[in-house]
């Protein structure tokens, strides 16, 4: 064995996980720790839809304006996703209403495929990765957590870095991102039926990897023995 993923002769192995989940689930660290561990490169796809979002918004231009969003999601490159300038609050709301077009969707998820399709493959983290992005990935993970629990751990977030919030905006935030991302017609976020269920409200980041980590290293054990 020469890395986690496992060798097979000279070969190693191909890994794809997709991760889905709503905002503030724990999907992204868990991906980012996922990724570290199995040496894989990680997407962030929510980024992609932020980067649009984002673009709308410092152009002045109205987030129903599809053309321009199609043009935003045509530039966007991968390489350079910028998560801290992509962080704020209002680049999310943003972000989930320029992701309810098909067009762009599609601009974007042809992006997130070619970063999948890396030889050794990839960790991708969003809402629609098993479902439509990489429905054929090796290992599909849905994760998930009460609102309550996503809006404290936010706030803990912004506290941390030194900002101030009011937990009960947030909540609503979080309910209001939520019900856009599961109603909408292209896409909406919900579990692969073959995606493996971690609800994160009452487990630690740690806990969380280790329960993702098992089920990884069960699905690719009995690969090994295929
Ligand atoms: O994950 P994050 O909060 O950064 O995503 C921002 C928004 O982008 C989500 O609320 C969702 O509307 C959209 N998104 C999506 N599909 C993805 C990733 C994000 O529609 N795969």
């Amino acid at each position: 064995m020469n890395n986690r993923r496992g060798t097979r002769g000279s070969m190693t192995t191909r890994l794809t996980i997709a991760i889905d989940g709503p905002a503030a689930s724990g999907k992204g660290t868990l991906a980012r720790r996922l990724a570290d561990y199995y040496h894989l490169p990680h997407l962030d796809t929510g980024l992609t839809y932020r980067a649009v979002g984002h673009a709308l918004l410092t152009h002045g231009l109205p987030l129903d304006n599809l053309s321009a969003a199609e043009t935003a999601a045509r530039q966007v490159n991968l390489a350079n996703l910028d998560r801290e300038l992509l962080s704020a609050h209002d680049v999310a709301e943003a972000a989930s209403k320029v992701a309810v077009y098909p067009t762009v969707r599609k601009i974007l998820v042809d992006k997130q495929r070619a970063f999948a399709a890396q030889p050794g493959g990839a960790v991708l983290d969003g809402r629609d990765i098993g479902t439509v992005v990489c429905p054929d990935a090796d290992v599909k993970l849905y994760v998930t957590a009460s609102p309550e629990v996503r809006a404290s751990r936010r706030l803990r977030d912004i506290q941390s870095r030194g900002g101030t919030a009011d937990l009960t905006e947030i909540l609503a935030d979080i309910v209001r991102r939520d019900q856009r991302d599961v109603g909408r017609t292209d896409s909406p976020l919900r579990a692969a039926s073959d995606a493996h269920l971690l609800d994160t409200s009452e487990m630690s980041i740690e806990a969380a990897f280790q329960a993702a980590r098992s089920i990884i290293d069960a699905v690719l054990a009995k690969r090994d023995e295929a």
